[in-house]
């Protein structure tokens, strides 16, 4: 979602801005704009759509200056026209923000009634005029600051400059991540590593709480209570090189090509093939007195969470519930004391995740956290952090977290199993044998694309699809949905293919493709029953199987799959329903790496 960037600098700031922004594209945005002080005025840019947008407005009206803010808008009040884009600014201060200011209607509503107009829908407008209130009473700039934090509900990273003071930035966060990075002579604020990748590479996280004022030679953090506080400083492992989409169209073909090789990273981090064990990082309780395990996320990552809730509960007989974040803490959940809640987020940063982890953790269960941003709030509240290795992931829909994620889940629940005793260590050997096969079945899966791009051609302009499976490959009919929806904006659903009878298949005739994911053995052969049901009600069945059997002669397409054993398939099946949505959507020309309305860091609730 939003982005920041913010630099007390001592050279022209607006092209090192609009390179953090750059790098923060991949958040989602629908504005941009920035804000500098030049003689000690402040002044902004702001456009409607993508930074080139922003770039021609700044072409024919350059800012100068050597501080400055910058600001990537996922529209949440107000539509994203451009007075709603940050920064906003009265004569006296300029401020960038991510999140929700949840009292801004009586905070509007009281300096309305004080004769002070505003030119935005804006939450953000509300904080700029407060603070311009308070420094015109006199009030220092970080007396005034404070005074109008205390005034805030709701979640928001801040970044604020004012007029006449080029060697000043404040920022805060509550909520929404704030980093703060150390330069030499300069100094700077980002929503995340990415943003400050060009920048520094010394970072300082802030704490819930915390506000920051910054000048080019010196960094001063205080907590909520506005007392000095020292945070650790950290090294950013994110490369300073933009991430680039090499020979590849797309960034979510390149994450989709990826795989083979992030999938064998993330397993090398916890295969020993050698000994054929499972390596886990060391663990601050002892996996075998786990009595239960939750696992809690959003979206994709909710998907890669019940394909897990299968392993944990087959292979180490573990209880588990499985709970989309969003719902998670408002159901009151039950705990069961020592029980290990999983939070898994590529980002780790969404919202809701974050707020159901500390529900968790207020509950007193232990915390893992499965994330691909080591550096992120969640990592850093965890107890246990499984990171999955996926690299950059910069196209909105999730694939190679995806993937990773899985096999990270994987290998974590046949350590868990092995703990319980429910498996012996020859067992786990072959489990480490099979994982090991992964990457290069997904390569020979990748390596058929064509057919899968027919398919997707052939299905484009369907109105519904629908993706069926039973057991461990229902969510992968879930994600497949997800995937298609997101980027093709076709309407797809997943179901469990033995309830399509309880009220979808009304929905069934010859116009919508239902894509049945149906791996030989197990529970295929009833789904195959259940394709058979579609067929005839006409419905055009496209098979995802390593096995045609007996529908061969009237399914609409087939596309064979490798065998493999049951713990990996779930896995390679990702990757031709990813390829499909991809493939439909470039068919349908939608813009495949930023699709409407959807931003990659999910920061508000
Ligand atoms: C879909 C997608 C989203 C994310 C979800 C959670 O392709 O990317 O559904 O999976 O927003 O994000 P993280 O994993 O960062 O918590």
């Amino acid at each position: 979602m939003c982005g920041i960037v913010g630099i007390v600098g001592n050279s022209p700031v607006v092209p090192r801005m609009m390179e953090s922004l750059k790098r923060l594209e991949y958040r989602g945005y629908d504005s941009a704009g920035v804000a500098t002080l030049s003689g000690g005025n402040l002044d902004r840019r702001r456009a409607q759509g993508k930074l080139d947008a922003l770039s021609e407005k700044l072409s024919l009206e350059p800012l100068d200056g050597t501080s400055g803010i910058g600001h990537t808008r996922w529209a949440t009040h107000g539509q994203p026209t451009e007075p709603n884009a940050h920064p906003h600014m009265t004569e006296q201060v300029a401020i960038v923000h991510n999140g929700i200011i949840e009292n801004f209607k009586a905070l509007k509503a009281e300096l309305i009634a004080d004769g002070i107009a505003f030119e935005s829908e804006t939450d953000t407008e509300v904080v700029a005029r407060l603070l311009t209130r308070e420094l015109e009473t006199g009030a220092y700039p970080s007396q005034a600051f404070q005074t109008v934090l205390a005034r805030l509900e709701g979640a928001f990273a801040l970044c604020v400059l004012i007029k006449g003071e080029e060697n000043l930035m404040f920022g805060a966060r509550e909520g929404s991540p704030l980093v703060v990075g150390l330069g030499n002579g300069e100094n700077y604020l980002g929503s995340d590593a990415m943003a400050l990748a060009g920048l520094s590479n010394h970072l300082i996280y802030l704490e819930e709480g915390d506000w920051v004022e910054l000048s080019r030679t010196a960094v001063q953090i205080f907590d909520r209570n506005n007392q000095p506080v020292e945070r650790q400083v950290s090294i950013s492992q994110v490369a300073t090189t933009m991430i680039d989409k090499g020979n590849h169209r797309h960034f979510m073909q390149k994450e989709i090509y990826e795989q083979p090789t992030v999938v064998a990273q993330a397993l090398g981090r916890y295969l020993d093939p050698n000994a054929g064990t499972i390596c886990l990082p060391d663990m601050p309780f002892d996996l075998a007195d786990v009595p239960k395990v939750t696992l809690v996320a959003c979206g994709t990552s909710f998907y890669a969470a019940q394909v897990a809730r299968y392993w944990i509960e087959k292979i180490a007989r573990v209880p588990v519930d499985v709970d989309i974040a969003s719902e998670f803490r408002y159901r009151d959940p039950v705990y069961t004391d020592g029980g290990l809640a999983i939070f898994i987020s590529q980002s780790g940063e969404t919202m809701d995740t974050l707020a159901a982890l500390r529900h968790a953790k207020v509950a007193g269960q232990h915390i893992a956290s499965i994330v691909n941003v080591t550096g992120s709030t969640m990592a850093r509240e965890s107890d246990l952090v499984l990171p999955i290795y996926a690299g950059p992931e910069v196209g909105v829909a999730s694939t190679k977290a995806f993937t990773c994620s899985l096999s990270v889940l994987a290998s974590f629940s046949v350590e868990l199993a092995h703990a319980k005793g429910t498996i012996t260590a020859a067992d786990v050997a072959e489990y480490v044998t099979e994982l090991e096969h992964a990457p290069a079945l997904m390569a020979k899966i990748l390596s058929k694309d064509h057919e899968i791009e027919a398919i997707a051609q052939d299905i484009a302009d369907a109105r519904d699809i629908l993706f069926v499976g039973r057991g461990i490959y229902f969510p992968i009919a879930m994600e497949g949905a997800l995937k298609l929806k997101e980027i093709s904006y076709i309407h797809a659903e997943g179901y469990a293919a033995g309830e399509l009878k309880h009220g979808p298949i009304a929905l069934i005739d010859e116009n919508v493709p239902v894509i049945g994911i149906a791996p030989d053995g197990g529970l295929s052969d009833k789904t195959v029953s259940n394709l058979q049901e579609i067929m005839a009600r006409k419905g055009k069945v496209i098979l995802l199987s390593d096995n045609k059997g007996s529908i061969a002669e009237d399914m609409h397409a087939h596309f064979e799959m490798p065998s493999a054993g049951d713990l990996i398939t779930p896995i390679l099946y990702a990757l031709p329903v990813q390829m499909l949505s991809y493939f439909a959507a470039v068919e349908k020309g939608t813009d495949v790496d930023m699709p409407r309305n959807l931003a990659k860091s999910v920061t508000v609730e």
